[in-house]
């Protein structure tokens, strides 16, 4: 078998983008690692998010993934350079904020785009910095609430509604020419999201965009799997009834889900032991 693709969230979140990579890439297998005992990511320092995903890293480097895939923005935001040190020189990282902004340069230039996202990913500037080097305008707004809801299992239904209904009250996103979704979780409560948005005003599919730039950056590499069978992975730091059903539900079928436990030393990787 082909190396995996390591990909990492602090829950749930990073399956929609899991999702779109089994999708593009049918003959890849994933190494998933939902960070559910630190969960939310969004509420957390950078200090702390680059030791999570540090230790994400490691594990997942040394289990011998060939590519790196940070499925969260929170940690894209604030922990990339991190995770490249881990990963050393012949692993790639793959980020989801440059490809997004990349993206936006190309179909909507000049223009003006809304994004919602975690307190971690708007509070660092990293989205606002981008793509404002690529000649977009940015409206930001935190949305703290959503991801966790999300996570819980509450993708529709009155309360994400309401949740949903009063982050974007006040019209502030209206007139914008596209919506970034810059939260991996934030797409599970796309039909939310979209109500709250005149019909026309497109959101962005960062989950295809980013499975679209790992293909690119597999394939440039020589890295893209020739083998037929796949087999996925999937861990958490803490087992959740949430999200056992969530990934299977959205991944379409059931996964074998498998607990393992880091005994964390903050600020270092720590040690990972499987759980019997
Ligand atoms: N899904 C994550 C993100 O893209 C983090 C959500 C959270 O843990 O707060 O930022």
């Amino acid at each position: 078998m082909d190396a995996p693709i390591g990909i990492f969230d602090s829950g749930i979140g990073g399956l929609t983008i899991a999702k779109a990579l089994v999708e593009r890439l049918p003959r890849e297998s994933l190494y998933y690692v939902g960070d559910t005992a630190h969960m939310p990511y969004g509420d957390k320092s950078p200090e702390r998010l680059n030791a999570y995903a540090s230790g994400i890293a490691q594990r997942l480097t040394q289990a011998g993934c060939k590519a790196l895939v940070v499925a969260c923005n929170s940690a894209s935001s604030n922990a990339l350079d991190a995770v490249r040190k881990v990963a050393g020189p012949n692993v790639p990282v793959i980020g989801v904020v440059e490809p997004v902004v990349q993206w936006a340069q190309a179909h909507h230039p000049q223009g003006t785009l809304s994004l919602i996202g975690t307190r971690a990913t708007v509070q660092s500037g990293v989205y606002q910095t981008r793509m404002k080097a690529h000649g977009l305008a940015l409206r930001t707004r935190a949305t703290p609430l959503l991801a966790s809801a999300i996570e819980e299992g509450f993708h529709n239904g009155t309360i994400p509604e309401a949740v949903v209904k009063a982050y974007f009250a006040d019209g502030w996103a209206q007139d914008t020419d596209g919506l970034v979704l810059a939260c991996t979780h934030y797409p599970l409560a796309m039909s939310l999201i979209q109500a709250q948005l005149p019909p026309a005003m497109p959101i962005l599919d960062a989950p295809s965009i980013v499975a679209k730039e790992v293909a690119r950056v597999l394939s440039d590499q020589h890295l893209l799997s020739v083998g037929e069978a796949t087999s996925h992975r999937f861990e958490v730091t803490d087992w959740t009834r949430s999200f056992a059903d969530g990934a299977s539900h959205i991944m379409g079928s059931s996964i074998d889900l498998v607990q393992v436990e880091w005994s964390e030393s903050y600020g270092s990787p720590g040690d990972w032991n499987q759980e019997a």
